[in-house]
């Protein structure tokens, strides 16, 4: 049963521009038409690079951003379309856990009084100590202890601080947290324990967790489903295991092919699409597939011109490209110079310039014209 359902959201930020009068020059298409499902007890990992949209979409659930359009449906309810008392009651049932632990607690108040501020605004607990007594059982469930309630979050390590976050979420006693980045600010060694302990917490509360990373690896294995975001829209989506297995799209080919595989036989050999320029502004979006301008599998017309849909291609598997099917059995090649096919690391990504002309019209042309690829160290 899904217990979240977003249904075509759009979350469209104004461009304002004048002295007196402000007038709206534009948008930043931050979030534009997702449609997904969660399913309850589940975790759906949500990924993209930075600025597709991912944090304006988790705030869009919990509607700490305006909706511009769609719905998302929490639980039978639509949230887009309930009154601000109705939905501040409902908030409670929806936390986020947030990616900078520092930064999102109060640095004045100590543990308990963070902890008990969500509690008193929600009518949890009848006093200071029946609140005191789910504070501390919280805290020991997420691995802190009892001490922990009169100190200050800069007496905490990054880890510790991300335990808070957590605890801060759970004494509310919440149905689905969306964990925004839970561990991007947490070193290597940390990130394990902090994704085992959300998991952990999931099995004995039964909480539906979405969870937004810009890394694959992150989301891999915390994951039931993962949708895959490119500016502003969600271009494939699969249960885990498939998505790795046999991705469709090609941005989540191109991610995939970034993140290292533990076998040496396997790393030296496996595909490598280095993905040309960066993400075009989500305020000025390239007509037809947003991601032709960087498609190594391009082709002109009608990738330039008509927005692939969202396809179910069987088994909870959708992708967005009009010629995935192509793609996957090969009767479709990527243009080599846009995505070179490197056998050993000859290239890392890491050492492609910044500057690499993002258009990949232009990089097509001068292919055609014999130019030598400058950029390629
Ligand atoms: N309040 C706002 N007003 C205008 N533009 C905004 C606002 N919030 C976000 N944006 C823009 O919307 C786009 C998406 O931003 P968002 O923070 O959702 O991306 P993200 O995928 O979470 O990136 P990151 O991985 O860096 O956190 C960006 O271009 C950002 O600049
Ligand atoms: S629709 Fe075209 S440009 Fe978009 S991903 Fe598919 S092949 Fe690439
Ligand atoms: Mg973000």
């Amino acid at each position: 049963m899904s217990l979240l359902e977003l249904d075509d959201v759009k979350v469209h930020f104004p461009v304002k521009r004048g002295v007196l009068f402000d007038r709206t020059v534009g948008h930043v298409y931050a979030v534009d038409g997702v449609s997904l499902s969660v399913t309850a007890g589940q975790t759906y990992g949500l990924v993209g690079e930075s600025g597709c949209g991912k944090t304006t979409l988790g705030r869009a659930i919990l509607r700490l951003n305006d909706i511009t359009a769609g719905h998302v449906v929490f639980d039978g309810t639509d949230l887009a379309a309930l009154p601000d008392e109705e939905m501040r009651r409902a908030r409670r049932r929806l936390q986020m856990v947030f990616q900078d632990p520092l930064g999102s607690l109060n640095p004045r108040q100590n543990i308990e009084s963070i902890l008990a501020e969500g509690m008193a605004a929600h009518g949890i607990g009848a006093d200071r100590e029946e609140r005191r007594t789910r504070i501390l059982e919280i805290l020991e469930r997420v691995g802190l202890p009892a001490t922990a309630l009169s100190r200050y979050p800069h007496e905490f390590s990054g880890g510790q601080r991300q335990r808070i976050g957590i605890a801060r979420a759970l004494v509310l006693e919440p149905d689905l947290i969306i964990c925004d980045e839970p561990v991007s600010a947490l070193d290597v060694s940390i990130q394990a324990q902090v994704l085992n302990l959300l998991e952990e917490l999931q099995d004995s509360l039964g909480l539906t967790y979405v969870v937004i990373a810009h890394d694959l690896a992150v989301v891999r294995h915390i994951s039931d489903v993962i949708g895959v975001m490119y500016l502003g829209q969600l271009v494939e989506e699969a249960p885990s295991d498939v998505l790795y297995a046999e991705p469709r799209h090609p941005y989540t080919r191109a991610l995939m092919s970034a993140v290292p595989v533990p076998d040496p036989d396997l790393e030296d050999s496996r595909e490598r699409i280095l993905l040309r320029g960066d993400l075009p502004s989500p305020a000025n979006p390239p007509t037809g597939c947003r991601f032709h301008t960087r498609c190594p599998w391009r082709q002109a017309e009608r990738c330039d011109t008509e927005r692939p849909a969202l396809t179910d291609i069987g088994g909870g598997h959708r992708v967005a490209c009009h010629f995935a099917a192509e793609i996957a059995d090969g009767t479709l090649e990527p243009v080599r110079e846009l995505a070179p096919k490197l056998l050993g690391a000859e290239t890392p990504a890491a050492e492609v310039p910044a500057e690499v002309p993002a258009d990949a019209a232009a990089q097509r042309e001068k292919g055609e014209r014999g130019e030598k690829e400058s950029t390629t160290p």
